[in-house]
């Protein structure tokens, strides 16, 4: 007993959502994950019908056997081959089949249709660039692992690889779509109401695909324009003293060959563009939650919390460190 235990303790835990429900097909939030529901629910009824009836069978001849019965055999061994082992999973697959091919049909209308927001999101190992349509010239929206939406809108999500194959999947809002390097596609969001999803690579991609994670925000849509209009700005300039130091750490040490912050001459587009970063919620691709303490720990060893991540250590001064956090965190 003591040897099942952790395994039944850890079966059941696994079933334990500690994160508010946010990354699970069975809270779906969105028209995409209603589809996918749907057909787990008829697949999940069916099957364990059918499972219940063979194990019941299964078990009935057992005991019969024990207690020093035969096992009656049918009259008709044939009819009985022919109606369990043909017949009724013929059916039962037929329905599933049909529900999946009408599920993916009404998928492709929807997606079909004119979308009221359009995003491109990049796959690279191992985080997400996040790209949105330019409403205007000249105009550009970019961030990195959290995709904000506006709620009850319909959201066209263009998704690409960078490098290997990776896969975009928010369990709460879509169904799962690889992502080929070479290959253009596309998925519809929508979220129903407001809250915060939460995705993961779900393609494995090498040491870090774990670590592969972002968020979705669905906001109501004054909210989202808000933050829209937010992100259209360039960087904040540093206020203080020591933002200012900051930037000049940011400027002088790697971190300004990798990033870009939008306003100043950091452009580079190896790294996760980091104009809004203090508005984030999560580090390093949903690996930790974004605090002090985490970006300092991330910032001079981000090979012990993200190993094989191309972010290198960054060998700094305690009085630069606190200098770059408080420009980074400035960066709202
Ligand atoms: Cu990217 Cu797994």
């Amino acid at each position: 007993m003591r040897r099942v235990l952790p395994f039944v303790c850890a079966l059941l835990l696994g079933a334990c959502d500690f994160a508010g429900h946010v990354q699970s097909p069975l809270n779906a939030a969105g028209q995409g994950a209603d589809d996918v529901l749907g057909l787990w629910r008829f697949m999940l009824v069916t099957f364990s019908i059918v499972y219940v009836a063979v194990m019941g069978l299964g078990a009935w001849a057992i005991l019969r056997r024990r207690q020093g019965e035969a096992v009656p055999r049918p009259a008709n061994q044939v009819l009985w081959i022919g109606v369990g082992g043909l017949a009724v999973p013929g059916v039962i697959l037929t329905v599933l089949l049909v529900l999946t091919l009408s599920a993916m049909a009404a998928e492709a209308r929807w997606e079909s249709r004119e979308a009221d927001l359009t995003i491109s999101v990049v796959a690279h190992k191992w985080w997400w660039q996040v790209d949105y349509e330019h409403r205007e010239p000249q105009q550009r929206v970019r961030t990195a692992n959290e995709i904000h939406i506006p709620v009850g809108r319909d959201v066209r999500v263009k998704l690409h690889s960078r490098d290997i194959i990776h896969s975009f999947w928010v369990p709460a809002l879509a169904p799962k779509i690889d992502m080929i390097p070479g290959r253009y596609r596309e998925l519809m969001l929508r979220a129903d109401a407001p809250g915060v999803f939460r995705g993961q690579c779900a393609e494995f991609c090498g040491m870090q695909h774990a670590n592969m994670a972002f968020l979705v925000v669905a906001q109501e849509p004054e909210e989202f324009e808000r933050w829209y209009a937010r992100q259209l700005q360039p960087a904040r300039a540093p206020q203080t003293e020591l933002e200012l130091r900051g930037m000049q750490v940011f400027m002088e040490k790697p971190c300004a060959v990798c990033h870009a912050v939008r306003g100043t001459l950091a452009l580079a587009t190896a790294g996760p563009d980091l104009t809004h970063f203090g508005s984030r919620r999560t580090l390093a691709a949903g690996a930790l939650p974004n605090t002090r303490g985490n970006l300092g720990g991330w910032i001079t060893h981000p090979q012990s919390i993200k190993p094989g991540s191309h972010m290198p250590d960054i060998d700094l001064g305690a009085g630069e460190l606190l200098a770059l956090l408080a420009y980074l965190e400035s960066l709202q």
